[in-house]
């Protein structure tokens, strides 16, 4: 009889039912950290056995892969982000070097498109420009390699590391950014039973991986819900993403002045937690598929959840990196010159028609956003936010110790 983990990467399989066989049941984070980043079976990063797994960057991101994201479909991201990064430059009276980080770069095609639109319209720029890629998996690391070879000629400017804390506190001058990275963070489970909160485990039956509750692993998952003024109701099964949190914590300490730009599919806390998103947003893709069981094609899945953005926004906050705006990725790309940028001739229909996907209010264009942060710049007037579907202030949350 086929089992529901079939299509699992053994080994990996192996490796968390030990871990659960020593320690007892564990938290979903932990096994989706696991599930994603073992360091040699994780979905991101098959390091030496790779090639006997046949897997590579390309088949999990892009059209061979498992999904799509925004620069698999059309460079305009590249592009756009190019005039984001004139725009921080003239903010900070053109820095020497002026520094930019993408943190999680996958195959690495948005650093691609926007050092193209450089080297053809600035090339001075491109001679102040120290390029940051922050990338945790060497699998992703060797696509990104291979990606900006035509690039090695430069090669003095960028620079790979394997952790934003790895760049130290206040490092950076210019911009740090990043596509579809926090989503790709694991997160904890929980739900409401008899009123109190409990978190979602991890344990084994026989060949399976089963669920259990237990009382929160740690305190920090009903602050996270307090903190943001979130009571959830009874039955409601939910997500909360204490390892983002960490991540903003890291990134704006990072920052010294400038742009934080996160663009991720996501909610404000009130739509996160609505009472009508009882089950929560974690889903798996395969081959363009969306699957629902977290438990099956372990280490061969990708494994995500929507981003909670005003939990994004309070953390930076209590790291010195204000909320500049908040808006959609349509509005970001028009705001920034899309359209003048697509009407330039370089196109053809085919283009054309792909670059309308990151338009789409049900696809890209509406269901991702874009939250730009900011130190060091007295409230400045961004392009990317001229236009904004949400009034200012949508990310506030009530804090109940404030
Ligand atoms: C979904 S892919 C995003 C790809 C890319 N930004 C794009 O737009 O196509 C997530 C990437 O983030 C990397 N990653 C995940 N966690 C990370 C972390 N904590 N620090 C740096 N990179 C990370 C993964 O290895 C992978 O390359």
């Amino acid at each position: 009889m086929q089992t529901r983990i079939h299509r699992s990467d053994s080994v990996l399989v192996d490796r968390i039912r030990a871990e659960i066989a020593e320690h007892g049941p564990i938290t979903f984070a932990r096994f989706m950290e696991l599930a994603l980043y073992d360091p040699e079976h994780g979905y991101y990063m098959t390091g030496a056995n790779e090639r006997a797994r046949g897997a590579d960057a390309e088949t999990r991101l892009g059209w061979e892969g498992d999904f799509l994201t925004a620069p698999d479909v059309h460079p305009l991201l590249g592009m756009i982000l190019f005039r984001q990064i004139r725009e921080v430059d003239a903010l900070l009276d053109h820095p020497r070097p002026l520094t930019v980080v993408e943190i999680g770069p996958g195959k690495g095609t948005l650093v691609r498109d926007l050092l193209h639109a450089c080297s053809r319209s600035d090339p001075d720029l491109l001679t102040r420009l120290r390029y940051v890629l922050v990338e945790r998996s060497p699998m992703m690391r060797r696509a990104q390699e291979q990606m900006l070879a035509p690039y090695e000629r430069r090669r003095n400017h960028l620079q790979w590391v394997t952790a934003v804390e790895e760049l130290g506190d206040r490092a950076v001058t210019g911009l740090i950014y990043s596509n579809e990275l926090v989503d790709a963070l694991p997160i904890h489970r929980v739900t409401v039973r008899g009123g109190a909160l409990k978190e979602i485990m991890v344990d084994v039956a026989g060949a399976e991986f089963i669920e259990s509750l237990a009382d929160p692993s740690t305190p920090e998952l009903g602050e996270y819900l307090r903190r943001q003024g979130i009571t959830l109701p009874e039955g409601y099964t939910t997500e909360i993403h204490l390892e983002a949190v960490r991540w903003m914590k890291s990134v704006a300490q990072a920052l010294d002045r400038g742009l934080l730009v996160t663009i991720d599919y996501g909610h404000t806390a009130q739509d996160y937690y609505a009472p009508t998103r009882r089950d929560g947003t974690l889903l798996c893709y395969s081959r363009h598929r969306i699957v629902r069981d977290p438990y099956t094609m372990i280490g061969e899945q990708d494994m995500t959840a929507h981003v909670n953005f005003s939990a994004l926004a309070l953390a930076g906050e209590e790291h010195g990196a204000s909320v500049a705006g908040f808006t959609n990725l349509s509005h970001y790309l028009i705001g920034l010159g899309a359209e003048e940028l697509l009407a330039d001739g370089s196109f053809d229909s085919h283009d054309l028609r792909r670059a309308a996907e990151l338009f789409r209010p049900q696809g890209f264009g509406g269901t991702f956003k874009v939250l730009i942060q900011q130190k060091g710049l007295s409230a400045p007037t961004l392009r990317g936010l001229r236009f904004r579907p949400f009034f200012d202030g949508v990310l506030d949350v009530r804090r109940s110790d404030a």
